[in-house]
């Protein structure tokens, strides 16, 4: 999932990532020398190389020294894309088997972990650009679609499609405002547009872009 990108720059790309996705980032150098969320990135991929290369012990005592460093447990066998942000990181667990696509977003608490004591897929697959709030569980060989948002402390124990929102205990997919009340104007401000908020002193037609909400901090 690296696309044979050198070290370097593959760290130089998480520290951007960083600064991009943290609005509470102020420089590179911090970011370099104290995020946790991105240092468990850069341990990952020492351990995982053990890992993937018949040193499975030393792969495992890595990550476990990154898990006491940073608060954050990826086991070696994990498969992360590139890009991926844990944001606070403090108590983020992802298992064996987990495959985290690209761009991924994971905010601290978020556990993608196992059901079963069987060997095997057992762990999640996330897709590119999801985004897990903090304190969720994704639980199980389930598969979350691209462009998913998993809501603050949902527990999913299903598949989540492409571009959905799921939330809750057990997590179910949030309906769309605009199904809910279609032809409303709030639904047609809320209509996976969130982001775009009229100004009602700009010119007629004019629409400000923002990002959509998460609620960082
Ligand atoms: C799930 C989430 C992405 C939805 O964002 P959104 O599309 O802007 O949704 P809204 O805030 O408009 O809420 C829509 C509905 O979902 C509910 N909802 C939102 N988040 C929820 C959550 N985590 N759990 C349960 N219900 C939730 C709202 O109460 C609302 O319900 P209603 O339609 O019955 O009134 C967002 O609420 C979330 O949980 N983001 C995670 C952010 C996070 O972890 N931040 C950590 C920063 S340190």
């Amino acid at each position: 999932m690296t696309d044979r990108i050198g070290p370097l720059r593959l760290a130089l790309e998480d520290v951007k990532t960083a600064l991009v996705r943290d609005p509470a980032a102020r420089s590179a150098l911090v970011i370099a020398l104290s995020y946790q969320g991105v240092h468990a990135v850069w341990h990952h991929r020492i351990a995982h190389w053990l890992w993937t290369h018949g040193l499975r012990t030393y792969g495992r005592l890595w990550s476990q020294y990154a898990r006491r460093r940073t608060g954050i447990e990826i086991h070696p066998g994990a498969t992360l894309g590139r890009r991926l942000f844990i944001d606070h990181g403090m108590g983020v667990v992802i298992g064996e088997t987990a495959v985290v696509g690209n761009d991924v977003l994971l905010f601290h608490g978020v556990t993608l972990g196992g059901t079963t004591m069987s060997p095997g897929k057992r762990h999640p697959t996330v897709g590119d650009r999801v985004v897990v709030g903090a304190g969720a569980k994704v639980l199980g060989p389930v598969h979350i679609g691209c462009d998913a948002r998993i809501g603050a402390n949902a527990v999913v124990v299903k598949d989540v499609p492409d571009g959905a929102t799921a939330v809750g205990i057990p997590a179910k997919i949030r309906e769309h405002p605009s199904e809910r009340e279609a032809g409303t104007a709030a639904s047609s401000i809320d209509a996976g547009d969130s982001h775009i908020h009229p100004d009602p002193d700009a010119a007629p037609g004019y629409v400000e872009q923002r990002e959509p909400a998460m609620y960082y901090i």
